[in-house]
């Protein structure tokens, strides 16, 4: 069985109150409760964490070198900022997706470039809470790394 993680970064616990002009009213719990869905019917185990801090972000994917054949990650306004999860993910040769919510290419200046992206397989942006359904499918579709026994 695949076993992936998906880390929901910063503020995006607040999805269905937060901006929804540009986020959506679904909110976390909903779109968790989907990937889940979408995940037992494709026979993924799903390990889910949301985090406001980029610390406990770069341990979670330090953490997964060999426990999980790939991450989706929402590393919302870290995507733009940190260096620290662009190097956990370029360091933990687990295949990563980068997922957004808005299309931040049609955003902001600032939200038009993202440090993650170069070290992820790719990354799907502007589909709404469907953009972590099709990353969740684009993870799955990856080869996954044969695991060292332990
Ligand atoms: C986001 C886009 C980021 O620019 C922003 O900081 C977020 C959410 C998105 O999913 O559209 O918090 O990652």
């Amino acid at each position: 069985m695949k076993k992936i993680l998906v880390v929901h970064g910063p503020n995006l616990d607040l999805l269905g109150k937060r901006e929804p002009k540009i986020y959506g009213r679904t909110t976390l719990k909903e779109i968790d409760k989907n990937l889940k869905a979408l995940a037992r019917k494709n026979k993924i185990s799903l390990t889910i964490v949301q985090s406001n801090h980029e610390g406990k972000i770069v341990d979670l994917i330090g953490g997964a070198r060999g426990r999980f054949d790939a991450i989706v990650i929402n590393p919302a306004a870290y995507t733009h900022t940190s260096v620290a999860i662009r190097d956990a993910i370029a360091a933990s040769d687990v295949k990563t997706v980068e997922v957004h919510l808005s299309n931040i290419y049609a955003r902001e200046e600032f939200r038009q470039t993202s440090l993650i992206a170069p070290v992820c397989v790719g990354q799907i942006s502007g589909f709404g809470a469907d953009s972590y359904l099709l990353g969740l499918q684009a993870a799955g579709l990856l080869k996954a790394k044969p695991r060292k026994k332990s």
